[in-house]
């Protein structure tokens, strides 16, 4: 079977059953009367089965940060794929994994030198708060067994991160299994903050609230704080200035383990290669995913400081030191996808370009004020987002007929949660298709007023 005929073979660009496939945070029903379909990718766009280019202005899901199909990308999987199919992790390894573990280590600030691979930002976030959890158990301090979160944070699916997360459908659906968790109060407050470009400049404060939680439950029973320095998932709610650092402060004074989840953040989307190196702010573990390879094999993972990772090192030398892993941990096609990618972030300075054009998109995206229903607008590295007013008793119907009509009638891909419109757009992106995205969505903003 030639290339092209194995291609034909899942072109769906006739779809004749949408039934059986139950997509994943979709409004199933609606996705199958009116479908959204995608057939092919390159650079900036998408292109739908009839081909109409979409401009993607959400670099797929956060993840696409060199952009579609970069025929580096491509070949290095290929050529993988070829070599080795797949090695088992476990008491084996090879040698894309290791090169992708040093490659990652060396873009971390500090000594945050070890990485544990796993598969997707959910998988990381558990994987970090079970390494937190063992840290204290192997450190002579199991009493430290309470996670703390925050309100309106998002750390994806497993129950370890709904637990730790801050959304409220979680609890209402799932309840939390994870005893011992308590949260920090959110960061966003329109009053204080509207408008604002980057990170506002009221909030450093609610960092304080980790004090009170210390003084309820006491620092010995306390693990590990976890937050995302912004918040991306639950609306795009950059960091009030000085509020990483304050946690970061009171986390030393009583020996709290400090969690960065970059699953958003990491791999250039704020200008620097982790939010870590922009705020100065060196956390005891950052987790990440996405990105990492932009987006193209699933691969997450967990940067683990120094002394973390040599808290473990003891005991008999034949006898495992993390009781945790999983089948496809740096599986060898998502490693060898990972230094492909990590080559064009370096050679294209790709982080550095999110940095320069910070200013330029925080200008085309804050033009958008003033438009009918925009309440507020927030921007930060390449990332930004809208909030539309409500249309009475239905919260969420403007933003997804936005999103709906974006797709069908503009050409342009958006992410929405609630009535928020969230863009993260490719770090390829040119000022013209920055101005492009702009446009479109005033368009498509004054088309669901
Ligand atoms: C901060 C953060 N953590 C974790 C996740 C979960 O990642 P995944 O969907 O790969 O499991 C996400 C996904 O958007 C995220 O934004």
């Amino acid at each position: 079977m030639t290339a092209q005929s194995s291609r034909a073979a899942h072109d769906l660009s006739a779809p004749n059953d949408l039934e059986a496939w139950w997509l994943p945070f979709t409004a199933n029903r609606s996705f199958k009367q009116r479908p959204r379909m995608i057939a092919r990718a390159k650079d900036m766009h998408y292109y739908t089965p009839d081909g109409r280019a979409v401009i993607d202005g959400a670099a797929g899901l956060w993840c696409c940060n060199a952009g579609h199909n970069r025929d580096q990308i491509t070949a290095a999987i290929q050529n993988q794929a070829a070599d080795l199919d797949y090695s088992p992790a476990f008491q084996f390894g090879h040698s894309a994994g290791f090169a992708a573990a040093s490659r990652i280590a060396q873009l971390a600030p500090g000594d945050l030198n070890h990485v544990f691979f796993c598969n997707s930002g959910s998988e990381a976030v558990d994987t970090a708060l079970k390494i937190a959890l063992a840290y204290w158990n192997v450190s002579g301090q199991g009493s430290r067994t309470r996670l703390i979160g925050r309100e309106r944070g998002y750390h994806g699916v497993g129950f370890g991160g709904i637990s730790v997360g801050g959304i409220v459908k979680n609890r209402q659906f799932f309840g939390t299994l994870l005893a011992g968790v308590d949260h920090l109060p959110h960061t966003y407050n329109r009053a204080e903050q509207a408008f604002s470009r980057g990170e506002p400049e009221w909030g450093a404060h609610l960092a304080d609230d980790l004090e009170r939680i210390v003084a309820l439950h006491d620092a010995s029973t306390i693990a590990a704080v976890i937050v995302e320095p912004m918040a991306g998932s639950t609306g795009v709610l950059p960091p009030p200035k000085g509020y990483l650092q304050r946690l970061r402060q009171i986390c030393d004074k009583y020996g709290i383990l400090l969690i960065f989840d970059e699953v958003i953040s990491g791999f250039g989307r704020l200008g620097t290669a982790f939010a870590a190196e922009r705020y100065g702010v060196i956390p005891d573990m950052i987790t990440f995913a996405k990105g990492v390879n932009s987006g193209t094999v699933p691969m997450g993972g967990v940067l683990v400081r120094q002394g973390i990772y040599d808290a473990f090192m003891k005991g008999p030398e034949n006898a495992i030191e993390l009781f945790h892993g999983y089948t496809y941990s740096g599986h060898p096609l998502a490693c060898a996808a990972t230094l492909a990618a990590q080559d064009i972030y370096r050679d294209e300075k790709l982080f550095e370009r999110a940095k320069t054009l910070e200013p330029i998109w925080a200008d085309a995206i804050h033009s958008l004020k003033g438009l009918p229903n925009v309440l507020d607008i927030r921007t930060i590295g390449l990332v930004g987002a809208i909030d539309l007013a409500s249309r009475p008793d239905a919260v969420g119907a403007r933003a997804f007929e936005a999103m709906d009509r974006g797709f069908n009638e503009y050409d342009l891909m958006m992410r929405i949660t609630g009535d928020t419109i969230a863009l993260s757009p490719p770090l390829i992106i040119t000022e013209n298709q920055i101005g492009e995205i702009a446009d479109k969505l005033g368009k498509v903003i004054r088309a669901v007023a």
